[in-house]
């Protein structure tokens, strides 16, 4: 596999070819991810519950997001890093622009932020410094005491109508990629149609661009609780290479996520 630029995950959406990206902390698994073709790989705030065992993602710092980026960043050859900003890092444009620098410096190629409309002139800024953003919409977690707990968003149609106007206002601001968490598959069929940047769902069914797993959850290694739309891939292969080879199969193939994992 050669190089994944923004431009080949672009050219993916076009032709309609999906794109699969799992997250990873540090350089053992983004090799292992990497190798194993996933095309783009997310360090994932997520970090704040999976590796360090906190009960949502709100004490996850910069510090801690560039040290977990930049390992993962060692282990990549071609798959195209993503990094998350942290709980109020990107809270104004200047410390948005300062903490990002800061995750493409350490390897990232894209930084993700979470939030609506509201965001259009911190990734204007940020695209004119040369940083590409994607933007998080849905189940944002770091709005988790906002929602009320992990919820589904857009189940109503009035948070629907919301989400898929933040979508086209974040786009038309310069956002490059969409992912968009826990929403009802027709919701996110609607904005994936309506927007020419890949969308990346994660709980959001089978019609956008492409999947995001977090890499516990796909490997079943969580303590427990595996949430309706993940899957454990290596509970079907028993080997942690194969899973995520079958991971990449699944999500290219539309065979994940199926109807079980997906709410309507
Ligand atoms: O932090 C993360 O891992 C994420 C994914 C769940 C999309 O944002």
């Amino acid at each position: 596999m050669s190089k994944i630029s923004l431009t080949t995950l672009q050219k993916m959406k076009q032709e309609g070819e999906k794109i699969a990206m799992i997250t990873a902390y540090d350089a053992t698994f983004s090799r292992l991810f990497d190798d194993e073709g996933v095309h783009s790989i997310l360090v994932g705030d997520s970090l704040g519950m999976v590796v360090q065992g906190h009960s949502d993602t709100l004490p996850v710092t910069m510090d801690d997001m560039v040290y977990h980026t930049a390992n993962a960043a060692r282990g990549v050859q071609n798959a195209l890093l993503i990094a998350d900003l942290p709980f109020m890092s990107y809270s104004d444009v200047k410390s948005a622009c300062h903490n990002a620098a800061r995750l493409m410096a350490a390897g990232a190629k894209m930084v993700k932020i979470e939030g609506g409309a509201w965001l259009s002139e911190t990734i204007q800024h940020l695209n004119r410094n040369g940083i590409p953003v994607c933007a998080h919409l849905g189940l944002t977690p770091q709005s988790v005491h906002v929602f009320g707990g992990f919820r589904i968003q857009g189940r109503d149609a009035q948070r629907a109508e919301e989400i898929y106007h933040d979508a086209l206002a974040l786009q038309a601001a310069g956002a490059q990629m969409v992912v968009l968490e826990c929403v009802p598959e027709q919701l996110a069929e609607r904005i994936t149609k309506a927007l020419r940047i890949p969308v990346i769902g994660i709980g959001a069914g089978a019609q956008t661009d492409g999947q995001v797993l977090v890499m516990q959850d796909a490997i079943g290694i969580t303590s427990g609780y595996i949430p309706k739309f993940s899957k454990n891939f290596m509970a079907v292969t028993g080997d942690i290479r194969k899973a995520i080879r079958l991971y990449v199969e699944e999500v290219r193939s539309g065979e994940f996520p199926a109807a079980e994992h997906t709410f309507n």
